[in-house]
């Protein structure tokens, strides 16, 4: 895989010396369209991807031809932004993470316990108008988010049970290149070791680490169930995964195209979404009867109350996440039993 991963990279690195920039690249008279994404071929967001695929190439066939690159094939997320920032290649699947050092208001998906429930979460997601204007943060930075995708419910699971976060005290624990998620984790009183997606196998299996963050699916997607036997449902975050697009080529379509990109980023997040349940499902009985893996039920408000004061801190250190924040709040509260009195 690592050969392989080597190899993509070098030719496209070859192509965009030889002045073929990535973005521009032509086959048969067809501009080729390259999406990076970190997840597995049977993974909900390959499955939208792949619908993306499909609907871009039944409309604008004779013009565009869409190739995916999963299992980080072209570099981990971060590396994967940048190739996409500059038009190396075009669309990147990325969790909000790692937009944070390009837009700070992505800062608010690393919050912890921001959304009191998953219709909350949706509803906000599901609301392009929106999140449109969200999404057009990063303009400056030469891309442009489409849609989002269902990533689930962020949990710790580790090498040792950890029941409540006086467990956590002395653990290692993996986080994303975040630096609201750096806090977070130090904040439920365990030390942060940001890495990407990728290198968390290997960190568990050698004991660099003790474990991780994550959803389900990471635990039989990505293997970690292997390493990790103890899956904690404390629920800290719902952080979504973001198709980006670069801006620039976005920009070249033209009107129509770019009707059609936006459709199919659409119809992928529908196909995403109603694939993704079942798939935790899945992953759930998988990782328990197969994989060893023990889910352990916590009482979340411990944890909720450990982190309490992040919230504030987070809002009067970065005043662009405010206005999210409280249309989050107006969401979240139409779903709570105070919000429904
Ligand atoms: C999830 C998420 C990815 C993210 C990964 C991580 O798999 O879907 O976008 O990169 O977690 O923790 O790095």
């Amino acid at each position: 895989m690592k050969g392989l991963k080597r190899f993509l990279a070098a030719a496209l690195c070859a192509a965009m010396l030889t002045g073929m920039s990535g973005c521009t690249s032509v086959t048969d008279g067809k501009r080729i369209i390259r999406i990076a994404h970190a997840q597995s071929e049977t993974h909900p967001e390959h499955l939208g991807l792949l619908k993306f695929k499909e609907h871009i190439e039944e409309k604008l066939g004779d013009k565009y031809e869409v190739q995916i690159f999963p299992n980080e094939l072209l570099g981990a997320a971060q590396r994967a932004i940048e190739l996409t920032q500059t038009g190396a290649i075009d669309f990147v699947v990325a969790g909000t993470a790692n937009l944070e050092t390009f837009a700070n208001v992505y800062e608010i998906f690393s919050m912890p316990y921001l959304f009191t429930s998953e219709e909350a979460y949706h509803e906000v997601m599901n609301d392009t108008d929106y999140m449109n204007q969200v999404y057009a943060s990063t303009d400056e930075a030469g891309f442009r988010v489409l849609t989002w995708y269902n990533a689930g419910t962020r949990n710790f699971y580790a090498t040792k049970p950890i029941h409540t976060p006086e467990d956590l005290k002395g653990l290692k624990m993996r986080v994303q290149q975040s630096p609201a998620s750096v806090n977070m984790v130090k904040a439920f009183g365990a030390a942060a070791s940001p890495m990407s997606f990728g290198e968390v196998y290997t960190a568990i299996q050698q004991g660099v680490i003790d474990g991780a963050e994550n959803n389900e699916l990471a635990l039989t997607n990505n293997k970690h169930g292997e390493v990790a036997k103890y899956f904690s449902y404390n629920k800290h975050q719902m952080v979504p995964d973001m198709l980006i697009g670069n801006l620039k080529f976005l920009n070249s379509l033209s009107e129509e195209e770019r009707a059609v990109f936006e459709e199919a980023a659409l119809l992928s997040t529908e196909v995403e979404l109603a694939d993704w349940d079942q798939q935790v499902e899945e992953a759930k009985k998988i990782a328990e009867n197969d994989m060893g893996v023990e889910f352990i039920d916590v009482d979340v408000q411990v944890f909720r109350d450990k982190v309490d004061g992040v919230q504030d801190q987070m809002l009067e250190e970065n005043p662009n996440i405010r206005e999210l924040y409280d249309y989050i709040q107006e969401v979240n509260a139409k779903y709570t039993e105070e919000g429904a009195e």
